[in-house]
């Protein structure tokens, strides 16, 4: 491993349906209120895929633009990492449907599951291909297409989630990237938050629709608390790991699960709430894409300039929980 050489983010975008689904027709859906939702969680609007959408269309989406802003042709990518919990179907992977529809034809591709915190697992597995010296440009996905697996007349999780993508094209720097990251996961709490049909133990049958089996499921109240546990413990480690002081930070990118779990963080971590870059009330929780959407934005308003300290801090599925301590 070349210490010197850091993995830098060259390029960043994102893809969203069209479709908006607002709270006001979640109303009319199930038994829920805007008031509700937005004070519970802060989301007023998400986006949802149309009949015949599947992930590796909002992924390709994202893939162009982030090679657009990177100034990277399609045939330079060597390697695709699609983190997403809901491929488009088993087999073949997310990110071989990507490579075909954005034309990456040299590239090796592959899918990683590690539910709402798969950008930064995706982006931590890219850097080490990069510092390695192994390959030059890698393209890191965050896609899901969550309301799939959402059912409409389930209050406690329709009202959450939305559908898009974020994609980032890591190159190699000699002065700024990626400073540190802390992974964790902990399966013992795998039942929390869940869809547990659908795959090889307990594949599509009448009965598992009957039970409405390919549906998520999740005890919200326990998430919340892990969620805010495992994110703050995250963050301490990974800016410990990169010699960076909390006050340092100039941007910190949440998932984008629950307003009142980034304010609990928040708090925990002494950060100043301009400094928290928040956009769950247009999108949702996008599970994998949550972060990698939220940071391109953060950048497309200038909240990151050339230098800043950027902190990007996960939680979902697994559980799994990281964060990421990036040089701008
Ligand atoms: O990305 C993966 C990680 N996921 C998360 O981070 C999600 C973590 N959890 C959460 O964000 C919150 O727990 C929720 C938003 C899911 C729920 O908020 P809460 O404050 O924990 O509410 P609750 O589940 O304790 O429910 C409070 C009440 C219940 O009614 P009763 O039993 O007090 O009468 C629910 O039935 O709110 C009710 N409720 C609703 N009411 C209106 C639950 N969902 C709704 C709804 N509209 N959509």
């Amino acid at each position: 491993m070349n210490k010197t050489i850091k993995a830098s983010i060259a390029g960043l975008g994102f893809g969203v349906p069209d479709r908006v689904l607002t709270n006001r027709d979640l109303e009319k859906m199930v038994d829920t209120s805007d008031e509700w939702i937005r004070t519970r969680t802060g989301i007023s609007e998400r986006r949802v895929i149309d009949k015949g959408m599947g992930t590796s269309d909002l992924a390709a989406k994202a893939a162009v633009a982030a090679m657009k802003s990177a100034g990277v042709k399609p045939e330079e990518i060597e390697l695709i990492i699609t983190a997403t919990s809901t491929p488009d179907m088993p087999l073949p992977s997310c990110a071989c449907l990507v490579q075909q529809k954005i034309g990456a034809g040299k590239a090796a591709a592959f899918d990683l599951a590690a539910a709402c915190s798969g950008f930064v697992y995706g982006l931590a597995t890219g850097e080490q291909f990069i510092r390695t010296g192994f390959y030059k440009n890698v393209l890191v996905i965050g896609a899901d297409a969550i309301s799939s697996y959402i059912d409409w007349t389930d209050r406690s999780t329709c009202v959450l989630f939305g559908d898009g993508a974020g994609a980032a094209v890591l190159k190699p720097s000699t002065d700024h990237g990626i400073l540190a990251s802390s992974l964790g996961s902990d399966g013992q709490y795998a039942d929390l938050l869940t869809i547990s049909c659908g795959g090889s133990k307990r594949p599509a049958s009448h009965a598992s629709v009957d039970e409405k089996g390919h549906y998520l499921k999740m005890a919200g109240a326990e998430v919340f608390k892990l969620a805010v546990r495992g994110m703050t413990d995250s963050v301490t480690e990974a800016l410990s790991r990169a010699g960076v002081k909390q006050d340092e930070i100039a941007c910190f990118i949440p998932h984008q699960a629950n307003l009142r779990i980034i304010d609990a963080v928040a708090e925990r971590l002494d950060l100043p709430k301009e400094k928290i870059f928040v956009n769950l009330q247009k999108y949702g929780n996008t599970s994998a894409a949550s972060c990698a959407i939220a940071l391109c934005e953060a950048v497309e308003q200038k909240k990151v300039k050339k230098g800043d300290k950027v902190v990007l801090a996960t939680f979902g599925s697994g559980l799994v929980w990281a964060a990421m301590v990036i040089e701008w």
